[in-house]
């Protein structure tokens, strides 16, 4: 029998992170964190002092990169290289990389296979922008979360403050509202809902009741 999968598709700030992670953990099953390639591809690039507008070196770049997950402790450890890049793929720079080099179609396709074999028993909860429509178009339930930008911007700012880093909220608004842009517009994989995702906006709802809504969606267990 094939795999269960979920997917759990938005922009930034939507609550994808922490509602799939959640959601993961009550079902017992793995946790996909797509952009976290994009972004291990992002700072890899960065320490290579590649150009963002140099696509053959953005694509290179993408098959040398090792990326792999240590779920040993209690928070999810990303290994880039064999280095530990946790905290950076957090910071804007990286996110700003991740989106210009996930543009590429070349890398996209390189990243696929990588993405597609998180599939292990007993189910995967896949999250990102394209999960539903591209790498997971089978998966059994698919969710699109939204929540305006205002909140998004804020959501983000509480985070980024929490960590002691200085950012402004109008900065912040602007980042988030011209990454949306971005991946809305490029040609492969733009962000959109599947046609068969169910849409969640998140504004003004907290962690707890999004989760149950997602988890309404699957059949009962036990
Ligand atoms: O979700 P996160 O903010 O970590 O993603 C960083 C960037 O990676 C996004 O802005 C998007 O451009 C890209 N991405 C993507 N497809 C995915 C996940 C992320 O294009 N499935």
């Amino acid at each position: 029998a094939t795999v269960p999968v979920l997917t759990i598709d938005g922009p930034s700030g939507s609550g994808k992170g922490t509602i799939s992670r959640a959601v993961a953990q009550q079902l017992g099953w793995h946790y996909l964190d797509s952009g976290a390639l994009y972004r291990a591809v992002g700072v890899a690039a960065g320490w290579a002092d590649l150009d963002l507008d140099d696509g053959g070196a953005l694509v290179r770049c993408t098959f040398d990169t090792t990326i792999g997950f240590d779920e040993g402790g209690d928070e999810l450890r990303v290994l880039v290289n064999g280095h530990d890049a946790t905290d950076e793929l957090r910071t804007e720079t990286a996110g700003a990389a991740a989106s210009a080099i996930a543009a590429i179609p070349e890398v996209r396709a390189a990243l696929k296979d990588r993405q597609r074999a998180f599939r292990v028993a007993p189910g995967l909860v896949a999250d990102g922008r394209d999960m539903g429509t591209v790498i997971f178009p089978d998966a059994g339930w698919k969710v699109f979360l939204t929540a305006s930008a205002e909140e998004r911007a804020d959501r983000r700012y509480k985070q980024l403050k929490n960590k002691g880093v200085s950012v402004t909220m109008d900065g912040l608004l602007r980042e988030i509202l011209a990454r949306d842009a971005r991946d809305a517009n490029r040609a492969v994989a733009p962000l959109r809902p599947a046609e068969d995702a169910v849409r969640i906006d998140t504004t003004g709802q907290g962690i707890e009741a999004v989760v149950e809504r997602v988890l309404a969606l699957l059949p009962a267990r036990n």
